[in-house]
């Protein structure tokens, strides 16, 4: 068994993102590019991984944590460079060395495995991916021999127009003979159009050398598009996007509209799950079997039961349980934990707050740092008055209680277990269980009073 390395190139700045954000840590389908790549790489079984970082090293760092070992390469002087700072690590090792860039997030492992594979049967010092582009602009071009053997790669700046019209691409993936590939970067040079050492150079090199130097072409160019720019982010997301969508309709999840639907990688959906139009769903968020989520629903980071109901409507960092409803357009915040049977209606805003099983918060309601029991009915237009602009408080509303409508319940304060508050009150002192608190001014009717105001 050959020793399997693994470089990941991720120290460049990203100038054409024109972006505060380092390129590499642009999210796509809410996973960065450069962890896609790693946890591609992750499947193959590799002795080490190393990521080499530059530009905000410390926060790709801080992103991949022990998924890779790292190191800097301090000036951006090219990939050839970039590789070269691994040597202390994997130089002197007998093995095959993977080198992948940290742009290129849609490269499968599949397809990783088929490189290796071809390299390994050919006995090359070096293997290239290569796919065949409709527009090869902005990729090096392979050049190849009247034999059809791979002779060199020439970066678009370097291309004449003749060779510009090559569509055969590097796609920046490459399988080396590890201790050729270490000797090889020693000779070069950087004598082209930007100046810098070039990884693809080593390709030529070894061919000179006379050594085999073989290309695996894969079919799909769409999986090795590397993302320089915003219009590429696009493409990535849209190609991840599908693939994503296509397979939770695989395993059982109807979408309605996989065109409008935005899934991330890292999200879990049950069987006969329903998702409309224009959802959103972020995050590592989990959604049961028999949901529905409903038109425009944005579900972030949360988990949801199964055969819940979330109707046009946004879920932030919070639990919901099962044969629950929300919505249509409710809010719920981060850190809440709503039961099993639970309903929550429309103009509803929950924030870090637990609702107990078949409790009902059905129309027009605030509920802020507030505990509710089990069978609550919290009526229409209530409000926890959470907040003296300072510091926020505690509504605690115990089991089987009933909120009559338009409410405000002054925290810090218990609504006691089965207890009633008469709609319109303001409260602001405990109530005890099974007890009825009236907090508002007593209606008075003055008799045919109207009449004497001559408005008739
Ligand atoms: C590179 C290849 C090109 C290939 C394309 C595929 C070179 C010279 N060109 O071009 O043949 O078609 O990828 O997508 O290799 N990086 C470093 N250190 C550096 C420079 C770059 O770590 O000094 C990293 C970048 O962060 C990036 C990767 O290497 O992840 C590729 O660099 P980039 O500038 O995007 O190269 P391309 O111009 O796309
Ligand atoms: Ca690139």
């Amino acid at each position: 068994m050959t020793n399997v390395y693994a470089v990941i190139l991720a120290a460049g700045q990203g100038t054409r993102m024109k972006s505060k954000l380092y390129k590499v840590l642009h999210p796509v389908c809410g996973k960065p590019m450069v962890e896609h790549v790693v946890d591609h790489i992750q499947t193959l079984d590799a002795e080490r991984i190393v990521t080499i970082v530059g530009h905000g090293a410390e926060k790709v760092k801080d992103q991949l944590g022990e998924k890779s070992e790292y190191v800097l390469q301090a000036e951006q002087l090219g990939t050839a460079h970039a590789v070269q700072q691994v040597e202390p690590i994997l130089g002197k090792l007998e093995g095959t060395t993977i080198v992948i860039c940290g742009d290129t997030p849609l490269i499968l492992p599949e397809t990783m495995k088929a490189l290796f594979e071809h390299h390994e049967a050919n006995h090359a010092k070096a293997t290239i991916l290569t796919a065949i582009a409709e527009d090869p602009t902005g990729y090096g071009r392979i050049l190849r021999s009247t034999e059809n053997q791979v002779a060199q790669i020439v970066e678009q700046k370097d291309a004449t127009t003749e060779q510009q019209q090559v569509t055969e691409i590097n796609t920046g993936t490459y399988c080396f003979d590890n201790k050729a590939l270490f000797a090889t970067l020693k000779l070069v040079k950087n004598n082209n159009a930007q100046g810098e050492y070039y990884l693809p150079d080593v390709i030529e090199i070894l061919q000179k050398q006379g050594e085999v130097v073989t290309a695996y072409v894969t079919e799909n160019f769409a999986e090795t598009l590397g993302v320089n720019d915003r219009f590429a982010l696009s493409q990535a997301e849209a190609t991840m996007r599908a693939r994503i969508n296509e397979q939770h309709m695989r395993n059982g999840v109807t979408i309605i509209n996989p065109a409008n639907t935005y899934i991330s990688v890292d999200a879990q959906i049950g069987r006969d799950t329903v998702i409309q139009p224009g959802v959103i769903i972020e995050g590592a968020s989990s959604i049961g079997e028999d949901c529905i989520i409903g038109p425009n629903s944005h579900i972030q980071n949360s988990r949801i039961g199964d055969r819940t109901t979330v109707h046009s409507s946004v879920v932030c960092d919070s639990v919901i349980g099962e044969d629950t409803a929300v919505g249509p357009f409710a809010h719920i915040r981060p850190n809440s934990d709503l039961g099993n049977h639970v309903k929550i209606g429309n103009f509803v805003e929950v924030k870090k707050t637990k609702i107990d099983d078949g409790s009902k918060v059905s129309h027009l309601t605030y509920l802020g740092d507030a505990e509710v029991g089990s069978k609550v009915n919290i009526g229409c237009g209530t409000i926890t008055v959470n907040y003296d602009g300072k510091n926020k408080f505690k509504t605690v509303i115990e089991d089987n209680a009933f909120v009559g409508c338009n409410s405000n319940l002054v925290a810090p304060v218990t609504v006691g277990k089965g207890s009633y508050v008469a709609a319109g009150s303001t409260i602001t002192k405990d109530i005890p269980a099974d007890a009825l608190a009236i907090a508002r001014s007593r209606q008075e009717n003055k008799e045919n009073y109207v009449n004497k105001l001559d408005l008739k």
